[in-house]
């Protein structure tokens, strides 16, 4: 373990399984639909690579970067597109693809604009969910794990841009985000 965790919450195994069965779950309903998956990034990245391979019907694929939390370890409550999708999503169903959903900030916004852009229908599948954390109303579709009110990092999810690589998802050490 990294040892500026203090514990793991989700290994390797269980959120591979987990992925696995998310993917067979969205096969299953969104057959013949021609989905476009987007990836939320920075968080999404591993998530969504994962996933996608557990996808079999046809499927697309848009990257959308967006940035709330920027270097602190709470959201600022302002929702940055850093980089948009590069096609339009007039008449599709749109799955949104989110490694975490905290305050809900981030895919309300998300929702919102793309119902604005005509989307037919707008899925959210979030990896994990902070219920504790909502600061808006909003309840993905699909749920890998609840997570508890602990500030997580690993398989995409950074502190300060760190620890995305970690393939397993743990807390962080209060001592590591007090710091800065
Ligand atoms: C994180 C995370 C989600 C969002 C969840 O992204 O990846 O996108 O915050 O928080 P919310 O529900 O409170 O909006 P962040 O803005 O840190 O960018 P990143 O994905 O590049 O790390
Ligand atoms: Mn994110
Ligand atoms: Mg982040």
């Amino acid at each position: 373990m990294h040892p500026d965790l203090e514990r793991v919450l989700f290994t390797e195994e269980q959120i591979l399984a987990r992925v696995r069965e998310l993917g067979a779950q969205l096969s299953r309903d969104f057959a013949g639909r021609n989905p476009l998956f987007v990836c939320i990034l920075k968080g999404a990245v591993l998530f969504m690579a994962d996933l996608v391979k557990r996808i079999d019907i046809p499927m697309e694929m848009d990257f959308m970067a967006t940035s709330s939390y920027g270097e602190s370890s709470k959201s600022s409550g302002v929702v940055r597109i850093l980089k948009d999708l590069d096609r339009g999503v007039e008449g599709r169903d749109v799955i949104l693809v989110e490694d975490i959903v905290d305050s809900g900030l981030t895919l309300a916004h998300l929702r919102d604009l793309l119902y604005h852009r005509r989307a037919q229908s707008v899925t959210i599948v979030a990896l994990f969910d902070k219920p504790e954390g909502r600061a808006v109303d909003i309840q993905p579709d699909y749920v890998g794990f609840q997570v508890p009110n602990e500030f997580i990092v690993g398989y995409g999810l950074d502190f300060a841009e760190r620890y995305r690589n970690l393939p397993y998802v743990g807390v962080l050490k209060r001592e590591v985000y007090a710091r800065s």
